[in-house]
């Protein structure tokens, strides 16, 4: 074709004139898809106006990007090496944002599974000639469209055969903070309020998040519950790094997350009791912490634990009467269920307003020995005594009318007995 012999000889006496970079609008000559003229395939085209609407557009040309590539096509043999970000966007001390060690540094570059090949690039997650400024609505990584830009690996139809990602996505739709009408990103948490997408030095980066640090990113958005939660026998522990107790998540779930109110909620009433006892119904760490063990069997037997099995939200649960974040031993002063405060706690709306101290010094987790609540364990084993005799001296009055009968059929034949 004459004219790229034409033009080729153009940019190199254009080259061998000037030392400067070539210009968008040489490679733009062919590589614009609003050209009257298709010059090339389309597949190849891009529109100019989107680009220097980019924040690249304004400060780079078409070559800080595409390395070696200049508008003769000779030079495009290099046109086909992956665009390296990181050669500005690495640099120490550079102008532009440090990102490269802190992309390298993620989950996604180093996929922990075999044949997971699929982990973004840079281009993934900020797309290639309209790169914008994170903070415009427009942006990919705006906090707004992270649901989409995240989902279309970890949550999208055919993303998980295709990217081999945890489909995180689908069950972070469906809870409260994802859920459309509540505008996750601008009301609620998305994706990167919790996971920072590259940045290894931050609180949280797209590593596993470490336990200890859940409650302060919670916190950035609850700061009430916050620092209530950081009181608490659970807080003040995981704090100290000791792992075995609930941060926020252990009881709301990550992605799972619902209001109270909503019976699939991990902390719905009738959820709760699971919620708690699932680690303090766990031989070890009642063991490890000195736990008092028992917990779910005195309280599934109470009047409060059978009313809730049956469904009824208003009997009391674990989290009613020891709160949900404010959780203290017994022992301390501030605690809701310290005796100082019992009355306090029964007497709550809704419950028995019209308690006495009389009627909150019961034993509510009850588990009758002969060194305590001697009296309900003696009267409990008498109890249980009197049904085993009854029950034994039926089965026995039975047993002796069965053989008695069989014993008169062997004697007199099937038809021969006098019973009927
Ligand atoms: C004379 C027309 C022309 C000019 C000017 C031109 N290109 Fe190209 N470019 C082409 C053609 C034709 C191809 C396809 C080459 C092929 O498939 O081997 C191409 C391919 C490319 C590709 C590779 C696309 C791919 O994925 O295969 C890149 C990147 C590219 N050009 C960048 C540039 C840049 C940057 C400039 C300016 C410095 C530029 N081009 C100037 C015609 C041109
Ligand atoms: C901020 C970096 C950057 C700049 C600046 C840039 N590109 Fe690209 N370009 C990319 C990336 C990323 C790809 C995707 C391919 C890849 O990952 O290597 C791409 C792909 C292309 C392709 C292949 C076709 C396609 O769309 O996939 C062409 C042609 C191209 N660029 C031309 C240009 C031209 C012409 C300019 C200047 C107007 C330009 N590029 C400026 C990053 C850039
Ligand atoms: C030739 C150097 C260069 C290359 C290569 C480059 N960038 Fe940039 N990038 C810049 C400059 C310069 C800015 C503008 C910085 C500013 O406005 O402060 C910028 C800005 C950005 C911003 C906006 C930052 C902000 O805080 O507003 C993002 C996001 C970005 N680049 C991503 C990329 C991605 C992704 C690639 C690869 C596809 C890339 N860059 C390749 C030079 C480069
Ligand atoms: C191009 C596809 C792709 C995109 C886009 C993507 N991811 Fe991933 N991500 C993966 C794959 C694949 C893995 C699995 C890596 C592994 O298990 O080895 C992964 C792993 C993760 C993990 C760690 C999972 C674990 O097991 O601990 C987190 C967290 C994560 N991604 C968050 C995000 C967030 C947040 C975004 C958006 C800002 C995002 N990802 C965008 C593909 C993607
Ligand atoms: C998993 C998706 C994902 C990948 C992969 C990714 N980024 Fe980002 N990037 C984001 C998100 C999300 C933000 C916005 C962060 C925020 O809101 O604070 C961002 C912000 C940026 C910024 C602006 C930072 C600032 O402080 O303003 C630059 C520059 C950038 N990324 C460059 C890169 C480069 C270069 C790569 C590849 C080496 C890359 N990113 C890979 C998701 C990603
Ligand atoms: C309210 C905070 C929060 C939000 C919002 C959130 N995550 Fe998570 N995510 C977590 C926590 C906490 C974990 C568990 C700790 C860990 O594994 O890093 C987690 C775990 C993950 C994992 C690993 C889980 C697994 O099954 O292996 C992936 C992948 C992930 N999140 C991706 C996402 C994506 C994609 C989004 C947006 C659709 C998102 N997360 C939204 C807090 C959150
Ligand atoms: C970016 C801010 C943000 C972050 C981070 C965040 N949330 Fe939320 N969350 C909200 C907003 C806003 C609401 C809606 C509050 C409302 O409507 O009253 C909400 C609602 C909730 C609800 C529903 C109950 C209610 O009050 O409406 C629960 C439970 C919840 N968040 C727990 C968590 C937990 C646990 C974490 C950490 C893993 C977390 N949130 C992180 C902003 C956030
Ligand atoms: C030991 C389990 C547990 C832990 C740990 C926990 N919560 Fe809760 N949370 C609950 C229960 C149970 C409820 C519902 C009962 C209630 O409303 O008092 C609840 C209710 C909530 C609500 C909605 C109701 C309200 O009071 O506004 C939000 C929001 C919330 N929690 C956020 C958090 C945050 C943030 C953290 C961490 C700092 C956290 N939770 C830690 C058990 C827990
Ligand atoms: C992730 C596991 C876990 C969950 C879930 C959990 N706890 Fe705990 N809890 C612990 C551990 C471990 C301790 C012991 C801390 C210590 O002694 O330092 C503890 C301590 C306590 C204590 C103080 C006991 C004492 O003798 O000092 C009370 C009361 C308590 N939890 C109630 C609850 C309630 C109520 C719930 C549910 C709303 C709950 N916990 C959920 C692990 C858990
Ligand atoms: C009706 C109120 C009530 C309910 C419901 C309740 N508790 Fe308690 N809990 C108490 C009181 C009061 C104490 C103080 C000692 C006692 O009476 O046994 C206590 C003591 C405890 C202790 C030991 C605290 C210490 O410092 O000795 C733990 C752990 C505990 N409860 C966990 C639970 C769990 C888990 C549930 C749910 C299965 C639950 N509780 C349900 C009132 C309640």
């Amino acid at each position: 074709m004459a004219w790229w012999g034409v033009l080729g000889i153009l940019s190199s006496v254009l080259r061998a004139t000037t030392v400067l970079a070539a210009t968008n609008s040489e490679c733009l000559y062919c590589h614009s898809s609003k050209l009257p003229v298709r010059r090339i395939d389309p597949a190849l085209t891009l529109d100019p106006s989107t680009y220097s609407a980019s924040v690249h557009g304004k400060h780079i040309t078409c070559d800080g990007c595409h390395v070696g590539v200049g508008t003769d096509l000779l030079s495009h043999k290099d046109a086909n090496t992956p665009v390296q970000c990181i050669r500005c966007h690495g640099q120490k001390d550079s102008v532009v944002p440090e990102q490269y060690r802190d992309r390298y540094d993620s989950i996604h570059r180093r996929p922990r599974k075999a044949g997971v090949s699929e982990v973004p690039t840079c281009k993934d997650c900020h797309g290639d000639h309209d790169i914008e400024a994170p903070s415009l609505m427009d942006s990919r990584v705006n906090k707004v469209n992270i649901r989409v830009t995240c989902g279309k690996c970890h949550g999208s139809p055919g993303s998980d055969i295709a990217h081999k990602a945890p489909q995180t996505a689908v069950d972070y739709d469906k809870s409260f903070h994802g859920r459309k009408e509540n505008h996750p990103g601008l009301r609620t948490a998305t994706c990167t309020d919790c996971h920072l997408p590259h940045n290894p030095k931050a609180k949280a980066s797209t590593e596993p998040i470490d336990k200890v640090d859940i409650p302060g990113i919670c916190g950035r958005c609850h700061p009430g519950i916050y620092s209530e939660y950081r009181s608490t026998i659970h807080g003040r522990d995981l704090a100290r790094g000791i792992k075995d107790v609930p941060a926020c998540t252990d009881c709301h779930g990550e992605h799972t997350i619902r209001p109270p109110w909503e019976a699939a909620s991990s902390v719905s009433p009738l959820h709760v009791v699971r919620t708690c006892t699932k680690c303090h119904e766990n031989k070890r760490i009642l063991r490890q912490y000195g736990l008092p063990a028992g917990r779910y069997s005195t309280y599934r037997d109470s009047f409060h634990g059978i009313s809730n099995r049956f469904g009824d939200v208003r009997a009391a649960n674990c989290a009613s009467c020891h709160t949900a974040h404010r959780i203290l031993p017994a022992s301390d002063p501030q605690s809701s269920v310290n005796p100082a405060n019992r009355v306090k706690t029964c007497g709550q709306h809704d419950c028995h307003e019209k308690a006495t101290e009389n009627f909150a010094k019961g034993t509510v987790h009850l588990a009758p020995s002969q060194s305590s609540d001697a009296v309900v364990y003696w009267v409990g084993l008498c109890y249980k005594g009197m049904v085993l005799g009854t029950i034994s001296l039926f089965v026995g009055l039975i047993l002796l009318d069965l053989s008695k009968r069989v014993r008169l059929r062997e004697k007199h034949g099937p038809e021969g007995g006098e019973a009927e």
